[in-house]
């Protein structure tokens, strides 16, 4: 509640929070997917002291520890919780495990008894350290940083609950839900439920902004992205919104292309996180007049560094910075990434004027 009066009072508002609103500031706020990863030698040494990754994501303490290192080493305008979206899955009762060098593993569920046997009765109390880690970031945070809090798409992670991990084509998760519609409308129709109620306590613990993370939907047909995408975003927003009026909802549908002008227009969201194919000049003139820009710097332009990342920056700072706009990556930031490279971006975005 508190973070919620904070956000009511006359304060003049973060970076973060006022470029959602819609406002075009003198330069754009910058943070970073994956800020908060295997790049940073302090990361890798608190990943160290825990045995596996979800012991890092469900250990209050060092989530919010991890959480802030980027917005220490860079002074980033938003820190993003740390945490998976995976643990959704984990909350409703499937089992995950994140393997060393090999990525998310789960049980995949492929039959209707495996939906019917999802269930939210220990939801809360499973998610409960990754509330106690947002109150604690909250507590932490500079007065100008704002608290990003997240979730998976439903269809994102209906592929890694049905795949059992990660996939080149998608094949079982869409063969699956093409052939069995009303059990994997079910399924959609519970996560939008589960990750909207997630999404509810992680505001109420004082995240001041969401972003929901739709990593596969460039791997939807026009009518699956309209269906399996957009529309259950749009429930996801409608419910956070009727409970949290205030709060802004970013949508990142990675390789949604020229889908995200539907998505902007029907997803009520108030940021779109936008993926390095994404022309930039048709999303200033088809997407922006209807919700922040997000993105778009090629992750492996950042790895390189120097004056190929350069170029894209200013590219990308003069096509965007005519309306609302947060700069970011149209990805996470890769493990290879060298901090400097991030030290370097940061200052040229803090020292930009139009
Ligand atoms: O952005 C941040 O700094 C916050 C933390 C964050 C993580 N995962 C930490 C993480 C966020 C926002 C995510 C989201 C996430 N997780 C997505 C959506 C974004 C995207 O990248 O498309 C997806 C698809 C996942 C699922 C997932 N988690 C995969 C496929 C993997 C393995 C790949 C990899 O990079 O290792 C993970 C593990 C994971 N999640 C790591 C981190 C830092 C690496 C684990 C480790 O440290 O060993």
């Amino acid at each position: 509640m508190e973070a919620l009066q904070r956000n009511h009072s006359k304060a003049p508002a973060k970076p973060l929070l006022r470029a959602l609103a819609g406002e075009r500031l003198n330069r754009p706020p910058v943070w970073l997917m994956r800020q908060a990863g295997r790049y940073l030698p302090e990361y890798r040494a608190v990943r160290q002291r825990v045995g596996s990754f979800l012991d890092l994501c469900f250990t209050p303490k060092l989530a919010a520890e991890v959480t802030l290192q980027p917005v220490r080493r860079f002074g980033m305008d938003a820190a993003i919780l740390f945490s998976d979206i995976l643990v959704v899955p984990y909350a409703l009762g499937q089992a995950v495990r994140f393997e060393e060098g090999e990525g998310p593993v789960l049980d995949p569920v492929r039959d209707g008894d495996a939906v019917e046997r999802l269930s939210t009765a220990n939801f809360h109390e499973r998610l409960g350290p990754v509330y106690d880690a947002v109150v604690e970031v909250a507590a932490a945070l500079p007065s100008d940083t704002a608290l990003i809090g997240f979730a998976g798409a439903p269809w994102t992670v209906a592929c890694y609950m049905l795949e059992g991990g990660s996939s080149r084509d998608f094949s079982a998760v869409k063969l699956w839900a093409l052939r069995h519609e009303q059990e994997f409308a079910r399924l959609l129709d519970l996560l939008v439920e589960a990750t909207a109620d997630y999404l509810i306590r992680q505001v109420e613990a004082g995240a001041e902004a969401l972003q929901i993370f739709d990593s596969w939907a460039g791997a939807l047909a026009e009518a699956e992205f309209e269906r399996w995408c957009i529309a259950p975003l749009a429930a996801i927003t409608c419910r956070v919104r009727a409970r949290h009026p205030e709060i802004p909802i970013i949508a990142f549908p990675r390789g949604g292309g020229f889908g995200c002008e539907l998505l902007v227009a029907r997803a009520g969201i108030q940021g779109i996180a936008l993926d390095p194919t994404v022309p930039l000049r048709w999303a200033a003139e088809r997407l922006q007049q209807h919700s922040a820009l997000q993105g778009n710097l090629d992750p492996a332009l950042l790895a390189a560094g120097g004056a190929v990342m350069e170029r894209q920056v200013h590219r990308i700072l003069k096509a965007w910075s005519k309306g609302a706009f947060i700069f970011n990556l149209g990805h996470g930031v890769l493990p290879s990434t060298p901090p400097e490279h991030v030290a370097s971006l940061v200052g040229l975005i803090k020292s930009w004027r139009e």
